[in-house]
Protein backbone atom coordinates (compact mmCIF):
# COMPACT_ATOMS: atom_id res chain seq x y z
CA UNK A 1 0.00 0.00 0.00
CA UNK A 2 1.58 3.20 -0.93
CA UNK A 3 2.96 5.46 1.43
CA UNK A 4 0.51 8.94 1.94
CA UNK A 5 1.14 11.88 4.10
CA UNK A 6 -1.24 10.45 6.80
CA UNK A 7 1.76 7.56 7.06
CA UNK A 8 4.62 9.55 6.58
CA UNK A 9 3.56 12.26 9.56
CA UNK A 10 2.02 9.24 12.16
CA UNK A 11 5.11 7.28 11.08
CA UNK A 12 3.46 4.16 10.34
CA UNK A 13 3.52 1.34 7.42
CA UNK A 14 0.01 1.80 6.03
CA UNK A 15 -2.25 4.75 6.43
CA UNK A 16 -4.79 2.82 8.16
CA UNK A 17 -6.26 3.70 11.24
CA UNK A 18 -7.85 1.80 14.22
CA UNK A 19 -10.59 3.83 14.85
CA UNK A 20 -11.30 4.72 18.85
CA UNK A 21 -14.18 2.97 21.38
CA UNK A 22 -15.56 4.98 24.21
CA UNK A 23 -17.43 3.88 26.64
CA UNK A 24 -15.02 0.80 27.57
CA UNK A 25 -15.11 -0.65 24.29
CA UNK A 26 -11.55 -0.17 22.95
CA UNK A 27 -8.93 -2.52 24.48
CA UNK A 28 -5.01 -2.15 24.46
CA UNK A 29 -5.08 -5.74 22.75
CA UNK A 30 -6.89 -4.61 19.95
CA UNK A 31 -4.96 -1.03 19.94
CA UNK A 32 -1.27 -2.96 20.23
CA UNK A 33 -2.19 -5.38 17.65
CA UNK A 34 -3.08 -2.49 14.79
CA UNK A 35 -0.02 -0.72 15.91
CA UNK A 36 2.26 -3.49 15.76
CA UNK A 37 1.08 -4.63 12.06
CA UNK A 38 1.85 -1.04 10.88
CA UNK A 39 -1.56 0.45 11.16
CA UNK A 40 -2.37 2.85 13.86
CA UNK A 41 -4.30 1.55 16.69
CA UNK A 42 -5.79 3.77 19.31
CA UNK A 43 -8.06 3.66 22.41
CA UNK A 44 -11.25 5.73 23.47
CA UNK A 45 -10.34 7.10 27.04
CA UNK A 46 -13.14 9.89 27.10
CA UNK A 47 -14.65 7.82 29.72
CA UNK A 48 -11.60 7.36 32.25
CA UNK A 49 -10.61 9.20 34.90
CA UNK A 50 -6.58 11.33 34.76
CA UNK A 51 -5.41 8.67 36.94
CA UNK A 52 -6.79 6.19 34.57
CA UNK A 53 -5.14 7.36 31.70
CA UNK A 54 -1.77 7.66 33.25
CA UNK A 55 -2.39 3.70 33.58
CA UNK A 56 -3.57 2.63 30.72
CA UNK A 57 -0.77 4.95 29.08
CA UNK A 58 1.74 2.75 30.90
CA UNK A 59 0.32 -0.72 29.82
CA UNK A 60 0.13 0.29 26.46
CA UNK A 61 3.95 1.43 26.39
CA UNK A 62 4.48 -2.05 27.50
CA UNK A 63 2.83 -3.61 24.71
CA UNK A 64 4.13 -1.51 21.68
CA UNK A 65 6.69 0.56 20.82
CA UNK A 66 4.74 1.61 17.70
CA UNK A 67 2.82 4.69 17.59
CA UNK A 68 -0.63 4.67 18.93
CA UNK A 69 -3.59 7.44 19.31
CA UNK A 70 -5.43 8.11 22.60
CA UNK A 71 -8.82 9.73 22.18
CA UNK A 72 -10.81 11.91 24.08
CA UNK A 73 -14.23 13.95 23.93
CA UNK A 74 -13.24 17.75 23.91
CA UNK A 75 -16.38 19.19 25.05
CA UNK A 76 -17.83 16.85 27.90
CA UNK A 77 -20.93 17.93 28.52
CA UNK A 78 -23.99 19.49 27.08
CA UNK A 79 -26.18 22.07 28.94
CA UNK A 80 -26.62 20.86 32.33
CA UNK A 81 -25.46 17.23 31.63
CA UNK A 82 -22.41 17.57 33.92
CA UNK A 83 -24.79 18.47 36.65
CA UNK A 84 -28.19 17.50 36.04
CA UNK A 85 -29.71 18.76 39.72
CA UNK A 86 -32.04 16.59 41.87
CA UNK A 87 -35.40 17.49 39.84
CA UNK A 88 -33.92 16.67 36.56
CA UNK A 89 -32.37 13.85 38.17
CA UNK A 90 -35.73 12.57 39.15
CA UNK A 91 -37.37 13.31 36.12
CA UNK A 92 -34.85 11.65 33.35
CA UNK A 93 -35.48 8.54 36.10
CA UNK A 94 -39.04 8.42 35.80
CA UNK A 95 -38.36 8.85 31.85
CA UNK A 96 -36.00 5.28 32.06
CA UNK A 97 -37.59 3.53 35.07
CA UNK A 98 -39.79 1.06 33.02
CA UNK A 99 -36.33 -0.25 32.04
CA UNK A 100 -34.52 -0.33 36.04
CA UNK A 101 -37.90 -2.26 36.45
CA UNK A 102 -38.05 -4.15 33.83
CA UNK A 103 -34.52 -5.46 35.06
CA UNK A 104 -35.42 -5.12 38.33
CA UNK A 105 -32.49 -2.67 38.91
CA UNK A 106 -32.66 -0.48 42.36
CA UNK A 107 -33.32 3.27 41.50
CA UNK A 108 -29.35 4.88 41.38
CA UNK A 109 -28.44 6.88 44.11
CA UNK A 110 -27.51 10.96 42.92
CA UNK A 111 -23.85 10.80 42.16
CA UNK A 112 -21.27 12.97 42.76
CA UNK A 113 -20.46 13.63 38.93
CA UNK A 114 -21.63 12.39 35.99
CA UNK A 115 -18.29 11.91 33.83
CA UNK A 116 -14.91 12.75 33.50
CA UNK A 117 -13.72 16.29 33.05
CA UNK A 118 -11.85 16.67 30.03
CA UNK A 119 -9.84 19.64 31.93
CA UNK A 120 -8.51 16.89 34.25
CA UNK A 121 -8.05 14.55 31.16
CA UNK A 122 -5.89 16.65 28.96
CA UNK A 123 -3.52 16.94 31.97
CA UNK A 124 -2.42 13.28 32.37
CA UNK A 125 -2.16 13.14 27.92
CA UNK A 126 0.03 15.93 28.04
CA UNK A 127 1.90 14.00 31.00
CA UNK A 128 2.01 11.13 29.49
CA UNK A 129 2.54 11.77 25.81
CA UNK A 130 1.58 9.14 23.22
CA UNK A 131 2.92 9.77 20.01
CA UNK A 132 -1.04 10.69 18.84
CA UNK A 133 -3.61 12.58 20.62
CA UNK A 134 -7.01 12.46 18.83
CA UNK A 135 -10.26 13.86 19.31
CA UNK A 136 -13.62 14.40 18.31
CA UNK A 137 -16.37 17.15 19.52
CA UNK A 138 -14.79 19.96 18.97
CA UNK A 139 -10.91 21.76 19.11
CA UNK A 140 -8.45 22.24 21.94
CA UNK A 141 -7.69 25.28 23.07
CA UNK A 142 -4.48 26.72 21.25
CA UNK A 143 -2.49 26.55 24.37
CA UNK A 144 -2.82 22.60 24.10
CA UNK A 145 -2.10 21.91 20.51
CA UNK A 146 0.83 24.45 21.41
CA UNK A 147 2.05 21.73 23.83
CA UNK A 148 1.46 18.95 22.10
CA UNK A 149 3.29 20.46 19.29
CA UNK A 150 6.27 20.96 21.84
CA UNK A 151 6.17 17.37 23.48
CA UNK A 152 6.02 16.13 19.47
CA UNK A 153 2.45 14.88 19.69
CA UNK A 154 0.67 14.66 16.49
CA UNK A 155 -2.87 15.87 16.64
CA UNK A 156 -6.10 14.42 14.82
CA UNK A 157 -8.77 16.31 15.08
CA UNK A 158 -12.71 15.10 13.62
CA UNK A 159 -15.20 16.83 11.46
CA UNK A 160 -18.43 15.36 10.10
CA UNK A 161 -18.98 18.31 8.17
CA UNK A 162 -16.72 20.33 5.71
CA UNK A 163 -17.17 23.86 7.80
CA UNK A 164 -15.62 21.84 10.71
CA UNK A 165 -12.57 20.32 8.88
CA UNK A 166 -11.95 24.16 8.05
CA UNK A 167 -12.07 25.11 11.60
CA UNK A 168 -9.86 22.35 12.55
CA UNK A 169 -7.01 23.50 9.56
CA UNK A 170 -7.34 26.53 10.75
CA UNK A 171 -6.93 25.75 14.26
CA UNK A 172 -3.50 24.10 13.07
CA UNK A 173 -4.53 20.37 13.97
CA UNK A 174 -2.22 17.59 12.40
CA UNK A 175 -4.40 15.26 10.75
CA UNK A 176 -8.12 15.16 10.08
CA UNK A 177 -10.65 12.78 9.99
CA UNK A 178 -13.89 13.22 8.05
CA UNK A 179 -16.34 11.05 8.95
CA UNK A 180 -19.72 10.26 7.19
CA UNK A 181 -22.89 9.20 8.61
CA UNK A 182 -22.49 5.97 7.77
CA UNK A 183 -20.50 5.21 10.78
CA UNK A 184 -21.09 3.54 13.84
CA UNK A 185 -21.58 5.50 17.13
CA UNK A 186 -21.21 9.19 17.93
CA UNK A 187 -21.88 12.09 15.33
CA UNK A 188 -19.45 14.28 17.01
CA UNK A 189 -21.16 17.61 15.49
CA UNK A 190 -19.26 20.73 17.32
CA UNK A 191 -20.32 23.86 14.74
CA UNK A 192 -23.66 22.58 14.24
CA UNK A 193 -26.16 20.71 16.12
CA UNK A 194 -25.96 17.13 14.70
CA UNK A 195 -28.69 16.62 13.31
CA UNK A 196 -28.32 19.40 10.94
CA UNK A 197 -24.64 17.94 10.43
CA UNK A 198 -25.28 14.68 8.82
CA UNK A 199 -22.66 14.23 5.39
CA UNK A 200 -22.34 10.97 4.13
CA UNK A 201 -18.52 10.19 3.42
CA UNK A 202 -19.00 10.45 -0.71
CA UNK A 203 -20.02 13.84 -0.19
CA UNK A 204 -17.85 15.19 2.90
CA UNK A 205 -14.78 13.78 1.59
CA UNK A 206 -14.15 15.23 -1.93
CA UNK A 207 -15.71 18.27 -0.38
CA UNK A 208 -13.24 18.74 2.95
CA UNK A 209 -9.98 17.69 0.98
CA UNK A 210 -10.66 20.88 -1.42
CA UNK A 211 -11.07 22.94 1.47
CA UNK A 212 -8.28 21.91 3.69
CA UNK A 213 -4.06 22.15 3.76
CA UNK A 214 -4.21 19.11 6.21
CA UNK A 215 -4.45 15.63 5.41
CA UNK A 216 -7.70 13.59 5.40
CA UNK A 217 -8.34 10.32 6.50
CA UNK A 218 -11.74 8.98 5.42
CA UNK A 219 -14.12 7.20 8.12
CA UNK A 220 -17.56 5.90 7.53
CA UNK A 221 -18.88 2.87 5.94
CA UNK A 222 -15.02 1.71 5.17
CA UNK A 223 -15.25 -2.37 5.62
CA UNK A 224 -13.16 -3.87 2.94
CA UNK A 225 -11.28 -2.90 -0.18
CA UNK A 226 -13.60 -1.44 -2.26
CA UNK A 227 -14.02 1.15 0.75
CA UNK A 228 -10.56 1.97 1.21
CA UNK A 229 -9.89 2.52 -2.70
CA UNK A 230 -13.10 4.42 -2.60
CA UNK A 231 -11.92 6.87 0.09
CA UNK A 232 -8.47 7.37 -1.71
CA UNK A 233 -9.72 7.88 -4.89
CA UNK A 234 -12.12 10.57 -3.53
CA UNK A 235 -8.78 12.76 -1.95
CA UNK A 236 -8.39 10.95 1.32
CA UNK A 237 -4.68 9.89 2.36
CA UNK A 238 -5.56 7.13 5.12
CA UNK A 239 -8.61 5.23 6.35
CA UNK A 240 -10.15 5.13 9.74
CA UNK A 241 -12.37 1.76 10.30
CA UNK A 242 -14.41 0.93 12.74
CA UNK A 243 -17.09 -1.28 13.30
CA UNK A 244 -14.94 -4.11 11.30
CA UNK A 245 -12.22 -3.89 14.43
CA UNK A 246 -15.66 -3.33 16.72
CA UNK A 247 -16.51 -7.07 15.99
CA UNK A 248 -13.21 -8.59 16.64
CA UNK A 249 -12.04 -11.09 19.13
CA UNK A 250 -9.93 -8.62 20.59
CA UNK A 251 -12.21 -5.57 20.63
CA UNK A 252 -13.90 -4.97 24.63
CA UNK A 253 -16.95 -5.53 22.89
CA UNK A 254 -19.23 -7.82 24.77
CA UNK A 255 -20.14 -11.50 23.16
CA UNK A 256 -23.95 -10.36 23.13
CA UNK A 257 -22.78 -7.14 20.73
CA UNK A 258 -20.17 -8.73 18.83
CA UNK A 259 -22.52 -11.90 17.72
CA UNK A 260 -25.02 -8.89 16.61
CA UNK A 261 -22.34 -7.36 14.56
CA UNK A 262 -22.59 -10.33 12.53
CA UNK A 263 -26.18 -11.04 12.26
CA UNK A 264 -28.94 -9.93 9.78
CA UNK A 265 -29.91 -7.43 12.66
CA UNK A 266 -26.57 -5.36 11.55
CA UNK A 267 -28.63 -4.23 8.74
CA UNK A 268 -30.98 -1.66 10.41
CA UNK A 269 -29.30 0.88 12.24
CA UNK A 270 -30.42 3.98 13.30
CA UNK A 271 -29.38 7.62 14.64
CA UNK A 272 -30.70 8.23 18.56
CA UNK A 273 -30.31 10.05 21.37
CA UNK A 274 -31.67 7.65 23.90
CA UNK A 275 -28.28 6.08 24.83
CA UNK A 276 -26.26 8.81 25.81
CA UNK A 277 -28.24 12.15 25.07
CA UNK A 278 -25.71 12.40 22.04
CA UNK A 279 -26.75 11.41 18.44
CA UNK A 280 -25.17 8.07 17.68
CA UNK A 281 -25.64 5.22 15.29
CA UNK A 282 -26.57 1.79 16.38
CA UNK A 283 -28.29 -1.10 15.79
CA UNK A 284 -32.43 -0.60 15.77
CA UNK A 285 -33.63 -2.62 19.13
CA UNK A 286 -36.40 -1.90 21.33
CA UNK A 287 -35.08 0.86 23.77
CA UNK A 288 -34.28 2.91 20.65
CA UNK A 289 -37.58 2.24 18.71
CA UNK A 290 -39.87 3.26 22.12
CA UNK A 291 -37.82 6.56 21.55
CA UNK A 292 -38.40 7.34 25.18
CA UNK A 293 -36.99 10.74 25.33
CA UNK A 294 -33.66 12.15 27.23
CA UNK A 295 -31.83 13.47 29.82
CA UNK A 296 -28.19 15.84 28.48
CA UNK A 297 -25.21 14.14 28.14
CA UNK A 298 -23.34 12.66 30.04
CA UNK A 299 -26.53 12.38 32.73
CA UNK A 300 -28.40 10.14 30.34
CA UNK A 301 -25.48 7.80 29.68
CA UNK A 302 -25.01 7.76 33.22
CA UNK A 303 -28.55 6.14 33.73
CA UNK A 304 -28.80 4.06 30.41
CA UNK A 305 -25.02 2.35 31.42
CA UNK A 306 -26.36 1.18 34.57
CA UNK A 307 -29.42 -0.25 32.57
CA UNK A 308 -26.77 -1.71 30.04
CA UNK A 309 -24.55 -3.64 32.50
CA UNK A 310 -27.43 -5.17 34.02
CA UNK A 311 -29.02 -5.76 30.29
CA UNK A 312 -25.87 -7.49 29.52
CA UNK A 313 -25.79 -9.66 32.62
CA UNK A 314 -29.50 -10.81 31.61
CA UNK A 315 -28.79 -11.30 27.95
CA UNK A 316 -31.06 -8.38 26.95
CA UNK A 317 -29.79 -7.37 23.62
CA UNK A 318 -32.88 -4.95 23.47
CA UNK A 319 -32.35 -2.85 26.33
CA UNK A 320 -28.35 -1.72 25.08
CA UNK A 321 -26.65 0.25 22.84
CA UNK A 322 -25.44 -1.49 20.10
CA UNK A 323 -23.20 0.32 18.68
CA UNK A 324 -22.68 -0.34 15.07
CA UNK A 325 -22.18 1.32 11.35
CA UNK A 326 -24.28 1.16 8.24
CA UNK A 327 -21.31 -1.14 6.43
CA UNK A 328 -21.74 -3.94 9.17
CA UNK A 329 -23.13 -6.53 7.08
CA UNK A 330 -20.14 -6.49 4.95
CA UNK A 331 -17.82 -7.31 7.96
CA UNK A 332 -16.24 -10.84 7.38
CA UNK A 333 -13.46 -11.40 9.74
CA UNK A 334 -13.11 -12.15 13.17
CA UNK A 335 -9.70 -11.49 14.12
CA UNK A 336 -8.25 -8.13 14.10
CA UNK A 337 -4.92 -8.91 11.57
CA UNK A 338 -7.28 -10.63 9.43
CA UNK A 339 -9.40 -7.55 9.14
CA UNK A 340 -6.08 -4.92 9.01
CA UNK A 341 -4.83 -7.34 6.16
CA UNK A 342 -8.02 -7.55 4.28
CA UNK A 343 -8.06 -4.04 3.70
CA UNK A 344 -4.34 -3.26 2.34
CA UNK A 345 -4.41 -2.44 -1.17
CA UNK A 346 -1.15 -2.41 -3.97
CA UNK A 347 -2.35 0.28 -5.27
CA UNK A 348 -6.22 2.00 -6.46
CA UNK A 349 -6.58 -1.05 -9.37
CA UNK A 350 -4.49 -3.89 -7.61
CA UNK A 351 -5.30 -6.02 -4.43
CA UNK A 352 -2.47 -7.10 -2.16
CA UNK A 353 -4.55 -9.92 -0.66
C1 LIG B 1 -18.77 1.77 19.51
C2 LIG B 1 -18.08 2.92 18.88
C3 LIG B 1 -17.50 3.88 19.71
C4 LIG B 1 -16.80 4.95 19.15
N1 LIG B 1 -16.22 5.86 19.99
C5 LIG B 1 -15.42 6.83 19.47
C6 LIG B 1 -14.69 7.71 20.31
O1 LIG B 1 -14.79 7.69 21.53
N2 LIG B 1 -13.88 8.61 19.70
C7 LIG B 1 -13.73 8.68 18.34
O2 LIG B 1 -12.94 9.49 17.85
N3 LIG B 1 -14.44 7.88 17.53
C8 LIG B 1 -15.26 6.96 18.04
N4 LIG B 1 -15.95 6.11 17.21
C9 LIG B 1 -15.82 6.26 15.74
C10 LIG B 1 -14.77 5.28 15.20
O3 LIG B 1 -13.51 5.55 15.75
C11 LIG B 1 -14.69 5.36 13.67
O4 LIG B 1 -14.35 6.64 13.21
C12 LIG B 1 -16.00 4.97 13.00
O5 LIG B 1 -16.53 3.82 13.61
C13 LIG B 1 -15.77 4.69 11.51
O6 LIG B 1 -16.93 4.29 10.85
P1 LIG B 1 -17.36 2.74 10.66
O7 LIG B 1 -17.98 2.34 11.95
O8 LIG B 1 -18.33 2.79 9.55
O9 LIG B 1 -16.12 1.95 10.35
C14 LIG B 1 -16.70 5.06 17.74
C15 LIG B 1 -17.31 4.10 16.92
C16 LIG B 1 -17.99 3.04 17.47
C17 LIG B 1 -18.60 2.01 16.56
Amino acid sequence: MQATRVSDLLKIKYPIIQGAFGGGLSSTKLLATISNAGGLGSFGAHHLSSDQIRSLSNEIFSMTTRPFAINLWISDHDKNGLQLNQKDFEKAYQVLKPYFDELKLPKPDYPSRFGEKFSEQIEAILEVRPPVFSFVYGIPDKTILDECRKKSIITIGTAITPDEAVALDEAGVDLIVATGFEAGGHRVAFLKEAEKSLFGTLSLIPQTVDRVKAPVIAAGGIADQRGVKAALALGAEGVQIGTAFLATEESNAGDLHRSKLFSSEARYTDLTRVYSGRLARGMENKMMLEHVGHAPYPAQGWFTGKIKSEAIKQGRADLMSLWCGQSAPLIKYHKAEEVFNSLLIGSLNEEKV
